[in-house]
């Protein structure tokens, strides 16, 4: 599982053009990949959790978006963007074919394992997890051909590099990727069906019932990490709780304000699309996490204007300045990493 990098461009722009623009950045196409322990993972007791694993098992199966992603959809619409609002476009669709096909990998790597150690029920519940990731990756690949932009999925994955994580922690941040990813979906998709003339891009149109198979994988690794109650118990399940819900949410405020172009090309203001993506995350997150924060004094969203500011500072600034910028920075993540919380009920097996 070493990373093997490949000479040949994984990324190829046919519009004439001999090199990449800037929003093309080869770099860009570095999926994250993790490895974790596997054998432990194959011990997974579903004991308590059976009846809960045959439904969303069941669910699963059906495959409800089997036929949901057309492979013939049209896409008119772009011609009436600009080459910077294009730009955007084809940045967000790099990005985000690059996180759906890290999914796809983890979720095939721990189907092999799970099958390998002769757990096949969760291998194959793990594999109709990367066959959804898999297709979602293909669609964005399809958006980014329909652009003249060639992605070579195949190829991105040999340049992976894995890193080592603990099980609890790759569950913790799978279940909150796969959470937000499904508010940020059908935020997008409430917010183009209210005002359509914004929706410049035919992709956008596909967005509801592929929320719901992040939805659903969200749910699936819930039933995980119920499987495994020393995760969520005590100490141990507050700092993972807190540790995770803080850098996932920080991270999407400095993405989503960094780039905030894409989301004005949608006619989103990205400060308030982040502000309730994170309200909704942190509220979902009641059913799996044994603590979430707590927002009722408004500190942990007002803080994030702040942070903004300060990340802003410190990037821009230069010699002396520098580190007392880092440092302002970082006291202040450390402030808001601290803020209250609360306990939640979620449902624990075991
Ligand atoms: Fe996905
Ligand atoms: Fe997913």
């Amino acid at each position: 599982m070493t990373a093997t990098a490949s000479s040949a461009p994984a990324l190829r722009d046919n519009r004439g053009t001999n090199e990449l623009p800037p929003h093309l950045d080869e770099n860009l196409l570095t999926p994250r990949f993790y490895t974790t322990e596997f054998e432990k993972a194959a011990k997974t007791d579903l004991g308590k959790a059976r009846e809960e694993f045959e439904a969303i098992f069941k669910e699963m199966e059906t495959d409800y978006n089997l036929t949901h992603f057309d492979r013939k959809a049209s896409l008119d619409r772009l011609q009436d963007l600009s080459p910077s609002d294009k730009a955007v476009y084809e940045s967000y669709l790099v990005r985000s074919v690059v996180s759906e096909f890290s999914g796809f990998l983890l979720f095939k790597e721990i189907s092999n394992r799970f099958k390998k150690a002769g757990r096949k029920d969760l291998g194959q519940f793990f594999q109709f997890l990367a066959r959804d990731e898999a297709r979602h990756a293909g669609f964005l690949g399809r958006a980014l051909k329909a652009e003249g932009i060639d992605v070579d999925l195949p190829n991105i994955g040999r340049k992976r590099a894995a890193t080592f994580f603990p099980l609890s922690w790759v569950l913790y941040s799978l279940y909150l990727s796969e959470k937000i990813g499904y508010w940020r979906y059908i935020l997008i998709n409430r917010h183009l069906q209210a005002n359509p003339d914004k929706a410049c891009a035919p992709l956008f149109d596909f967005f509801e019932p592929w929320c719901q198979d992040e939805n659903r994988h969200g749910d699936c690794i819930n039933l995980m990490m119920r499987c495994w109650p020393g995760m969520t118990n005590g100490l141990r399940g507050k700092l993972l709780s807190r540790f995770f819900l803080w850098t996932v949410f920080l991270t999407h405020t400095l993405t989503v304000c960094e780039r905030g172009d894409f989301y004005e090309l949608l006619g989103i203001d990205p400060v308030l699309f982040d502000e309730e993506v994170i309200i909704q995350t942190n509220n979902t997150t009641r059913n799996a996490f044994p603590w979430v924060y707590n927002f009722d004094d408004g500190k942990f969203l007002e803080m994030r204007m702040e942070i903004l500011e300060a990340f802003r500072n410190w990037r821009a600034s230069s010699g002396l300045s520098k580190p007392l910028a880092l440092g302002k920075f970082i006291s202040l993540i450390l402030r808001q990493f601290a803020l209250p919380m609360e306990k939640t009920n979620a449902v624990r097996y075991g």
